[in-house]
């Protein structure tokens, strides 16, 4: 057992159950996240994102951007406060998981693959520029390890462009692949949003991506002595 996977155990989830899955936005209101040593990364954070917002969120490595994913995912358990985000929304992981077998099972997971037609299938690894899968739905293959790292970012906003949430949570979704190909991505994730009235949040270091967001979520270090490691800043851009 990892020293994560121990303090997951030994803690008490009902004090800490914070999130609620069922608004037309996302809200964070005194949110406070540690790490499991006891560290706390995020103190009192307050933001909040509407249905047509394009979010940059910003900070340095090690800055806890993935952790406060894994809160509005529900999945961080050394948070409290308040969340609130709407069900219909889909979180690209910045290591996406590829089951092995059948190219189909890979794109539909977690979901079955039977849920959705070969034309679904098709159609979105072409708006994930994969043309070249397009005839392996079929194929078993350990696609975590035989496709490149910028071709399973693709994959996985395949699976985005095959579901349609309304909600995205990108973290790093565009990291491994060149300028070009960033930007048909992200024109095809903004373009569906715009057809569904949704929102993203992304996680980039890169500053190629900023071009597609028009308000920033920034966490800055605090001094020694703060009563967080991070505070998160907000600011439209
Ligand atoms: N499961 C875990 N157990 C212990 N510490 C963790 C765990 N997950 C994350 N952390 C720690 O939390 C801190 C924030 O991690 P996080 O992955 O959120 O950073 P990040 O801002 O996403 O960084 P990057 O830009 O490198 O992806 C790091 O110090 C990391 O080591
Ligand atoms: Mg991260």
């Amino acid at each position: 057992m990892t020293s994560f996977e121990a303090s997951f155990n030994t803690l008490d989830h009902t004090d800490k159950a914070l999130i609620a899955i069922d608004s037309d936005f996302i809200e964070a209101s005194d949110l406070d996240l540690a790490l499991p040593s006891g560290a706390v990364l995020l103190s009192q954070a307050h933001v909040r994102a509407e249905a047509g917002d394009h979010i940059l969120l910003q900070g340095p490595s090690g800055s806890g951007k993935s952790t406060l994913f894994r809160a509005f995912a529900g999945i961080w358990p050394f948070a409290s406060g308040h969340l609130q985000r709407p069900v219909d929304a889909m979180f690209i992981p910045q290591r996406p998981y590829f089951p092995n077998g059948p190219l189909r099972e890979a794109l539909a997971y977690p979901h079955e693959a039977r849920q959705y037609t070969d034309a679904q299938l098709r159609h979105a690894l072409l708006d994930a520029a994969l043309p070249g899968l397009t005839g392996k739905l079929d194929t078993a293959d350990a696609w975590g390890q035989t496709l490149s790292g910028g071709e399973q970012q693709r994959l996985a906003i395949d699976r985005v462009l095959l579901k349609k949430p309304k909600w995205i949570f990108a973290d790093e979704a565009t990291s491994a692949v060149d300028e070009a190909t960033e930007n048909i991505l992200y024109k095809r994730l903004l373009a569906h949003l715009d057809s569904v009235q949704g929102a993203i949040i992304s996680i980039a270091h890169k500053p190629t991506v900023a071009a597609f967001h028009d308000h920033h979520w920034e966490l800055l270090a605090q001094p020694d002595g703060a009563s967080a490691r991070y505070k998160l800043v907000t600011k439209r851009s």
